[in-house]
Formats: structure tokens, C-alpha cells, sequence
């Protein structure tokens, strides 16, 4: 699709976050192993990333493995820290030619240490990249991070460098795993699931969340624009009351 083509969006969301479900339904519908969803969802993430980009979303967290999916069988685990070292290997130096600048959440000391490595190595060479932020969440859970969040607080005050009485949301947002990282505006989950399983509890405070039926293989860029459009009439008052009665 040309450049020309991207609609003339006039509220963008600044950061778009996706749990990208339903490749084992997608697989099971056309008599395939799982790996198989799960190895279209990579395309379906690369489309997405591109998509993404034209239309001017600064960015993009994809939950790619949760906290929670290592109680799936060691067999589909295996397959899924593959599919994730193929990614960075095969991908990594199309998206810094793109200008991606790529970041990763969750946590890294379980993580086998080649997949760490890869992963450092990822937000190392893009860092000074000023397109679209891809933050990959990886072997993530939101409580998971709250928890760290806690740890790092509690050290603080048990240098002496913060007191309990210090501790504002802004203390907790940044001992967060990317604490520069804007909330996400919008949250899409695919598949027809509606839950967040924990993902960026946090940070989701006021997020628009949209529930598509489309599992995560067949999306594209026109199921984007239209949870788009979806979020561009919703109304976020924060709180507050509505722009048009708030005289
Ligand atoms: C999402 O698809 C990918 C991961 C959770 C890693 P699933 O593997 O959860 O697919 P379903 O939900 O079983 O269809
Ligand atoms: C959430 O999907 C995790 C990812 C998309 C990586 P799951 O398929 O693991 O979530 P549940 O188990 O259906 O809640
Ligand atoms: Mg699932």
C-alpha cells in the first residue's frame, strides 16, 4: 500500500499496546501443529510493525510472552524462545534501517542466556533510533513488575535516599521496567479474548482496550485501523466530564 494511502488520522494514538493471541485456535482451525500460528503470528507482527510505523504510532508494545506461558509444555516454550531468537537474528537490522528503536520489558534473569544477550544486543544497537519504539514484553507479567517496582522502592528507602512518606505514583511509574515509556492509549487483544492476563496493569489506568475476533495470524493493517477508528470515537474523560458538557 503507498505512503498516500494512510489515513488522514486525526487522533493517533501515541502508543499502541497488543496481546497478540489466538494463534493456537488459528492453527487448530486449519488442522496445523500450534508452532505453525505461532510462526504466522511472526508475520503477522512484522506487517503489523510496519503498518504501525506509516501510520505514524510512536509506540508499540507487543506482549510476546507472558510470566505465565511457562506452564504451557516444554515442547511449544521451546518452540516459542525460537521463534524469538529468529525474530532479533533475522529481523533486527531491517528495523534499524527502518529507524526502530527497540526495548524490552519483563523480567531477564530466568531467561536462557543466549535470548538474553540477543535482547541486550537489540536495544543496544537501536537505541539512538528516533522512529517508532517497539517495546517488546517478554517473559512479562504486570504484577510481576509491580513487585520489582516494590523491591526497588523499599532499597531506596533502606539507603535512606527516600522516605515512606515520599512515595507518590510518580515513585511506582518509574521504577517500572521502562519508566520513559508514555501509558499506552490504546490496548487491542485479539482472538476474541476479553481480559488482560496480566498485562501492563499499571500503566493501563486509562487505556481504551478493544477486543477483536480476528486471532493474531490474520491481523493486518486494515484490523489496525479499524481498532483505530474504534478508539478515535471513544471518549476519555479520565475522570473529568465530557469536553462538550464541561462548561
Ligand atoms: C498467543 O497465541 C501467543 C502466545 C501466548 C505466546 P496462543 O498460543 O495463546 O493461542 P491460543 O490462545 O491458544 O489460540
Ligand atoms: C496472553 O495470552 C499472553 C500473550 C499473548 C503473550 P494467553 O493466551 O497466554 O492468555 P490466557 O491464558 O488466555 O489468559
Ligand atoms: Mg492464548
Amino acid at each position: 500500500m503507498p505512503h498516500s494511502a494512510v489515513p488522514p488520522f486525526e487522533r493517533t494514538p501515541r502508543h499502541v499496546a497488543i496481546i497478540m493471541d489466538g494463534n493456537g485456535r488459528w492453527a487448530a482451525a486449519r488442522g496445523l501443529p500450534r508452532v505453525e500460528g505461532h510462526r504466522r503470528g511472526v508475520e503477522a507482527l512484522r506487517r503489523t510493525i510496519r503498518a504501525a510505523s506509516e501510520i505514524g504510532i510512536k509506540f508499540i508494545t507487543i506482549f510476546s510472552f507472558s510470566a505465565e506461558n511457562w506452564s504451557r509444555p516444554a515442547k511449544e516454550v521451546g518452540e516459542l524462545m525460537g521463534l524469538l531468537r529468529r525474530f532479533i537474528r533475522n529481523d533486527l537490522a531491517e528495523l534499524h534501517r527502518s529507524g526502530v528503536r527497540m526495548r524490552v520489558i519483563g523480567e531477564r534473569v530466568q531467561l536462557d542466556p543466549e535470548i538474553g544477550r540477543l535482547l541486550v544486543e537489540a536495544e543496544e544497537l537501536t537505541k539512538s533510533n528516533d522512529g517508532l519504539t517497539l517495546v517488546v514484553a517478554f517473559n512479562y507479567g504486570a504484577r510481576q513488575e509491580i513487585t520489582r517496582a516494590a523491591q526497588r522502592i523499599a532499597e531506596k528507602v533502606a539507603k535512606g535516599s527516600l522516605t515512606a512518606a515520599e512515595i507518590t505514583m510518580e515513585t511506582v511509574s518509574e521504577c517500572l521496567d521502562a519508566p520513559d515509556i508514555p501509558d499506552p492509549d490504546l490496548i487491542i487483544r485479539t482472538s476474541g479474548e476479553q481480559r488482560l492476563s496480566n498485562f501492563l496493569l499499571w500503566q493501563s489506568a486509562y487505556s481504551e482496550l478493544v477486543f477483536v475476533p480476528t486471532y493474531w495470524p490474520d491481523f493486518d493493517r486494515a484490523a489496525l485501523e479499524t481498532a483505530i477508528r474504534e478508539y478515535q470515537q471513544r471518549e476519555r474523560r479520565f475522570g473529568g466530564l465530557a469536553a462538550k458538557t464541561g462548561s
